[in-house]
């Protein structure tokens, strides 16, 4: 239709992507072959079975699972090359792509395994495309703030090649404040920050995240509208939010995509983005999350252009670059 090529043909930005939540199933029993893993899941479709989730924590066991075919620098490289084709196909320009080093060195797993595959994709999808993307190293928040210390000293070599840290995993009972010095000792090294929060945690875990972690923007933001006061100070901060929509209705953080709040975050002043979060357990890619708000929240051509003006606002482009999208 008219509007599915409107939202394809919009240059956009995606900000919120776990590039172990792009592993689409054929890929990981292809890897699951390629280094003699054995999975628990007999076929394809067995997995895609597998895919139904009551809350964050259902998803992310099985994410975690499904992240050990996963051994190769180039095993990280085909998983990073595939989503930046599909990102690239929906128009997607610019990638900030989030890494759970811990997921992988936990399992024995070199970090420079890890990163240097993601680097060479990145560089491949740069000629391939013209997509430019970052990296956003990610804490495992149920993991220790020490082992977070850890993870970040691992990362040192590599430093100048990684833009941001993010938080994520299990969010309640992991406030933010439970970081705070990770978070300190990052920006000291001239990382950019942002966390999850308020996706199911609630509002104060995000006022945690802007006062203790001093993040630049908030994954998800979504039980932030519960709380007037804050939805102003973000609204007036200019803070942006990357929120996820099909990722939202499948960890049942709304109970249908009729309800989804986008276009209230929106009217109430928000930055709010459109991303895909992990595209290949939650049922789309980029395009797929514009679409599907689109028709549920009856989005205009308008409103779809402002959500991908704010994806580059908020990215951690530098100033003139972002500027030249916008
Ligand atoms: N929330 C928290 N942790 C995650 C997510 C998410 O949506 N995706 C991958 N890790
Ligand atoms: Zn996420």
């Amino acid at each position: 239709t008219d509007l599915d090529s409107f939202i394809t043909g919009l240059p956009k930005a995606e900000l919120h992507l776990h590039i172990e939540g792009s592993l689409e199933p054929e890929l990981m029993f292809a890897l699951a072959r390629r280094n003699r893993v054995t999975i628990p899941y007999a076929s394809v479709e067995e997995v895609r079975a597998a895919y139904a989730f009551g809350n964050l924590q259902d998803f992310l066991d099985i994410y975690y699972a499904g992240a050990a075919v996963l051994l190769k620098r180039q095993d990280f490289h085909d998983l990073a090359l595939a989503y930046f084709d599909r990102a690239a196909a929906d128009g997607v320009v610019h990638a900030e792509i989030m890494f759970d080093p811990q997921t992988h060195t936990d399992r024995g797993i070199a970090f420079a395994e890890v990163i240097e595959g993601l680097l060479s994709a990145m560089a491949e999808a740069e000629a391939r495309h013209g997509l430019s993307s970052r990296l956003i190293l990610s804490f495992l928040r149920h993991l220790s703030e020490e082992a977070a210390f850890a993870t970040l000293a691992e990362a040192e070599p590599w430093l100048d090649r990684i833009a941001a840290v993010g938080l994520d995993s299990s969010e309640v009972g992991h406030p933010p404040a439970k970081f705070a010095r990770v978070y300190a000792a990052a920006a000291a090294k001239g990382l950019r920050l942002t966390a999850h929060a308020g996706e199911e945690g609630p509002p104060a875990y995000v006022r945690e995240a802007l006062d203790l972690l001093h993040v630049e923007r908030i994954d998800h933001g979504n039980r932030a509208l519960e709380d007037a006061a804050l939805v102003d100070r973000l609204a007036r901060e200019g803070m942006t939010l990357t929120v996820c929509p099909l990722s939202n209705l499948k960890l049942c953080v709304v109970d249908d995509l009729a309800h989804h709040p986008i276009d209230t975050m929106l009217a109430r002043g928000l930055r709010a983005t459109v991303n895909s979060d992990d595209p290949a357990y939650f049922g789309g890619y980029i395009a797929d999350n514009y679409r599907a708000v689109a028709r549920a929240r009856g989005l205009g051509k308008a409103e779809l252009a402002t959500l991908a003006r704010n994806s580059f606002a908020g990215s951690f482009l530098p100033p003139e670059v972002i500027a030249a999208h916008i």
